[in-house]
């Protein structure tokens, strides 16, 4: 079996949306979905660009997609050679993880139609393709290739005034409609073969047609490149993609040096499993190379919307994932990239301030659903109900609190991890000191007992919204509040200067008395019910609770959900918190909590199976990880997880999970932790792995770690 690439043969319209995301190429700048070079929005064909959000009047905000440079349509004698429009006696598509590669091989009946297609990991500007058209008979032949703008939009569009150049190379520009930001496609094509060209800007864009008298066994190639850039980038995108169009080398110079900073990222994290009948090993490479797809390499201050760059789904949001599923493998791998993600947070530090004060509170409260700036995307109202088609009323966005100690939670271990306190000086001090401030002015001191409180809020299962002390929030809150104490104890010119300047005296003698009274306290082996009366809720069975659904769309949440007054959970909560504070539960206590809470998830959500996996390590049952552990490394393999919520898309590539794999395959099989630089490891090898390697960049060095069932190796 091939462990780097993926086929699919055959065509199915059904398989559209899937194939959109599993053949996705990307490269952290943008995302270009897996859909066929002749796809237009009916078949939401899409450049996804990271960063860039706009609002269409009072409908969702969410990011924006470039005009599509790399649209290509063939007619062959006046027909149409487009998937879907005409029958193909074969159809393949491959995505190629090592190399990024997407490509597609269509037979129809007079021609042959391969492409390539890759988004340079190497210049993240940059798409290039490579179509080879073989004909079958002598034929008139059309190629209609240049910028597409008709694009895919869940609650566009978002680009307006449009203008339109066909000279030297084709060129469009456009801008955003809330904020006015330019958005600019150039494209540049090469034939080896003569033809007659002419140019044209026509209401969806501006195109190349290429016309030629096609002989029956001859190919003829044709190679694209499109260049995006926008205002975000500096001034004058449109002239940047010209530029970068005239730059451009040959199409296998270009496909080169994309290779080449390819193999640079693996070399960095490339997990080799051995085992598992090679399907294992494919998984994990997938959700490797979802998650580098869109890792933002080309920029300071950047993090990763939950859906990734595979659409607008989820408002092109950055959620918890990114401290918590996504943080870890990059801070093991690319520090880097760790000080990328967290340095958004960083820099929207404002936005979490006036989100706390919006609320009345003091400090900083993380939007639930981050878009630029830290703007909070999630709306009020965040689900359509599919019986009556009105909204729901949800609390995610005020009620989620645990996403300030999320981020605080993944300051702190970057800090503990690598030793390295550049981030507490850069800002990242102030985030835990504001976060920290925030739980103060949000906890209630009970009358009756000496006890602090957390009331109203939703913990990781979101199907029990606004309810009282969740162990989790409570866990993390206090947490935060202990590394701020930490911060102010370890007394440094920095941490000195900021209680100063944020006149934060007062704060820490309160912080001091309250972390002891909120902190929860965890019996050893006791059950930890997941908030105030959890456990007085009906004990149904998962599949009493999914026999009570009367239209599979429907949300489980909410007042009315089915979940809602049960003991089902949507994800992990208290076997989340067990996985991210390992060192406050013994073995025995991970496991009782395992067995009583996972026949009562539903694993709704595609964070969930990992902390699953990652905790069954933690108790020595690989046997038991092992089921997570393909669930959640297949996830963009198998199209798996929800595709729709009512009549919303809330489909796409699944980062948190891609993360999850890394950490189950690192942090739970081979059972790797490190702590300022110093590595250990306590392996867990499930029985379908005989060895596993990878790669860990522990105090700025490279180490392979090598585990095997006869124990293990650093070199
Ligand atoms: C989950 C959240 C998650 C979000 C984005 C939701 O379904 O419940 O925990 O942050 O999806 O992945």
């Amino acid at each position: 079996m091939d462990i780097w690439t993926f086929t699919q043969d055959g065509y199915r319209e059904e398989d559209i949306v899937t194939n959109g995301n599993r053949f996705l190429v990307g490269n952290g700048y943008m995302g270009f979905r897996g859909t066929m070079d002749e796809w237009g929005r009916r078949q939401m064909a899409a450049v996804c660009l990271a960063g860039v959000y706009d609002q269409n009047g009072d409908r969702w905000r969410e990011p924006v997609n470039a005009p599509n440079g790399l649209f290509a349509r063939l007619t062959v004698n006046g027909a149409d050679m487009a998937l879907g429009a005409e029958k193909p006696l074969e159809h393949r598509q491959t995505i190629d993880f090592r190399r990024g590669v997407h490509k597609r091989d269509t037979l129809f009946e007079p021609v042959r139609i391969q492409s390539e297609r890759f988004a340079s990991m190497a210049e993240p500007h940059l798409l290039r393709s490579r179509l080879t058209l073989t004909f079958r008979q002598d034929a008139e032949a059309e190629l209609l290739c240049g910028i597409d703008t008709d694009l895919w939009d869940i609650n566009g569009p978002h680009l307006f005034d449009y203008t339109y150049k066909t000279s030297p190379f084709l060129l469009t520009e456009a801008r955003t409609g809330e904020l006015n930001i330019p958005v600019a496609a150039a494209q540049n094509a090469s034939a080896d073969f003569p033809c007659e060209e002419t140019r044209e800007a026509a209401e969806t864009g501006v195109f190349r047609r290429l016309r030629f008298n096609a002989a029956a066994g001859q190919t003829y190639t044709i190679t694209l490149a499109a260049c995006v850039f926008t205002g975000l980038d500096g001034p004058n995108p449109g002239e940047r993609a010209q530029a970068l169009c005239g730059q451009t080398r040959g199409f296998a110079e270009d496909l080169t040096a994309h290779e080449a900073a390819w193999e640079a990222v693996w070399s960095a994290s490339a997990v080799e499993l051995h085992g598992g009948g090679g399907e294992a090993a494919r998984s994990l490479n997938a959700s490797l190379y979802h998650l580098h797809s869109i890792a933002p390499r080309h920029a300071q201050s950047l993090s990763v919307p939950a859906r990734g760059l595979s659409g607008q789904t989820y408002k092109g949001a950055v959620f918890w994932d990114s401290e918590i599923f996504l943080f870890p493998v990059f801070v093991h791998t690319e520090p880097e990239l760790a000080k990328t993600l967290l340095r958004y947070r960083i820099d929207t530090l404002p936005g979490a301030l006036r989100k706390a004060a919006e609320y009345g509170y003091r400090g900083a409260f993380y939007p639930w659903e981050s878009q630029e700036g830290g703007a909070e995307g999630c709306t009020d109202y965040n689900v359509t109900d599919v019986f009556t088609h009105r909204p729901v009323r949800t609390y995610f966005r005020d009620k989620q609190i645990h996403i300030s100690g999320d981020i605080a939670y993944a300051l702190w271990k970057y800090y503990e991890i690598t030793g390295d306190d550049s981030l507490m000086r850069e800002g990242g001090a102030e985030v835990i000191l504001q976060c920290a401030r925030f739980y103060l002015s949000r906890a209630h001191r009970r009358a009756d007992c000496d006890k602090t409180e957390l009331l109203d809020v939703i913990g990781p299962d979101e199907y029990h919204e606004r309810v009282n002390n969740n162990a989790f929030t409570n866990q993390m809150a206090a947490h935060c509040m202990s590394c701020a104490i930490a911060l102010a104890d370890a007394d440094t010119d920095f941490a000195r200067a900021l209680i100063q300047k944020l006149d934060y005296d007062a704060d820490l003698a309160l912080l001091r008395e309250i972390e002891p009274k909120l902190r929860p306290v965890f019996a050893e082996g006791a059950l930890i019910e997941q908030f105030d009366g959890y456990f007085s809720l009906e004990d149904a069975s998962l599949a009493a609770v999914r026999s009570r659904v009367l239209d599979e769309r429907e949300y489980w949440g909410t007042n009315h959900g089915v979940a809602a007054h049960t003991q089902i959970i949507k994800q992990a909560d208290v076997v989340a918190l067990t996985a991210l504070f390992p060192s406050l539960f013994s073995d025995q206590t991970v496991e009782r909590n395992w067995r009583y809470y996972e026949p009562r998830t539903e694993h709704g959500s595609s964070l969930s199976a990992c902390m699953y996996a990652l905790t069954a390590c933690r108790f020595r049952r690989p046997d038991l990880a092992w089921e997570h552990f393909v669930k959640t490394a297949s996830i963009d393999l198998s199209g798996g997880g929800k595709h729709w919520a009512g009549e919303i898309y809330i489909g796409g590539t699944h980062p948190a999970a891609n993360g999850g794999a890394w950490m189950i395959a690192a942090l739970g099989f081979a059972g790797l932790s490190v702590r300022n630089g110093e590595i250990t490891l306590n392996p867990c090898l499930p029985e379908q792995i005989e060895t596993l390697r990878f790669p860990v960049c522990a105090r700025g060095k490279r180490v392979t770690v090598t585990v095997t069932r006869q124990g293990w190796t650093l070199e």
